[in-house]
């Protein structure tokens, strides 16, 4: 290799992460922020740098990764300040210097992991987000009914939330009460009252959600849009959801 080529050659970055550390069982640990070093490479995600970090710096390291392909929802974490799904954060789009926190607002497990699965669990037993069908039995022989495509789209649009908290991490009302049920809760009683198959009306979702920690709770600041990575149409469904909400109150 000529020498130009060699000063050519693109150097890697060293990156400076700054996490959060804290585990809420262990009564001698302290929340404190640590800094750890690792050498920048192609390609890498946050994911790539948090493993590159328990392997070889410190085993103690908590943070929750299943799929690596932005499906499952469990890597979401605040990204300088911002909620990510940080396997699908590549550190190139980052500074040098990255700070990383758990979601705000979820139970902490410890350092970067949250607890998320036991929130949507709550929100979706008080908000009854499955299907409400006419039939009480179920035939399993009976051929489904069709469904307009367009409609099955939007539901299917609706459908793709991964559950990753993203939008409540960001959201100014779930930041001052625990009770508001967030951009999550409301896209999926939005995709339940699409549905021609639930038999709900509007007055049963008004009493699901015509209230403070419902629908009218919202302030409607898109932060939730702004940073769901599934790019779900988050204030369209809110917006009709509150139209149809303060019809039914009125
Ligand atoms: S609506 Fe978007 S940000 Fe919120 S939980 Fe679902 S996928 Fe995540
Ligand atoms: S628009 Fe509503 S649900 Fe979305 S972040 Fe703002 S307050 Fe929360
Ligand atoms: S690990 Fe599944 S979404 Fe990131």
């Amino acid at each position: 290799m000529s020498a130009s080529a060699i000063d050519d050659a693109p150097t890697q970055r060293q990156l400076t992460l700054n996490i959060l550390r804290y585990d809420p069982r262990n009564p001698a640990s302290k929340p404190h922020m640590q800094k750890y070093r690792i050498e920048e490479a192609d390609s890498m995600t946050l994911f790539i740098a948090l493993t590159e970090i328990r392997e070889h710096q410190d085993s103690t390291l908590q943070f929750d990764f299943v799929c690596r392909a932005g499906i499952c929802g469990s890597c979401a974490m605040m990204v300088n300040g911002r909620p990510q799904l940080a396997c699908r954060v590549l550190t190139r789009d980052l500074p040098d210097e990255i700070t990383l926190a758990p979601l705000p607002f979820f139970e902490l497990i410890a350092d970067l992991s949250v607890f998320t699965g036991k929130w949507m669990r709550g929100m979706s037993e008080r908000l009854q987000t499955w299907l409400h069908a006419q039939e009480r039995e179920i035939d399993l022989c009976r051929i489904e009914e069709r469904m307009d495509p367009d409609l099955a789209e939007q539901i299917y649009e609706l459908d793709r939330c991964i559950e990753c908290g993203c939008c409540i991490a960001a959201c100014g009302t779930a930041q001052m009460r625990h009770d508001f049920v967030g951009a999550v809760g409301l896209a999926r009683l939005a995709r339940f009252r699409l549905d021609p198959r639930d038999t709900r009306t509007d007055d049963d979702y008004y009493d699901l959600i015509g209230d403070d920690t419902g629908v009218f709770g919202c302030m409607s600041l898109l932060a939730c849009q702004d940073v769901c990575p599934k790019s779900l149409p988050l204030q369209t469904q809110i917006a009709f959801l509150r139209r149809k909400m303060a019809a039914q109150g009125l």
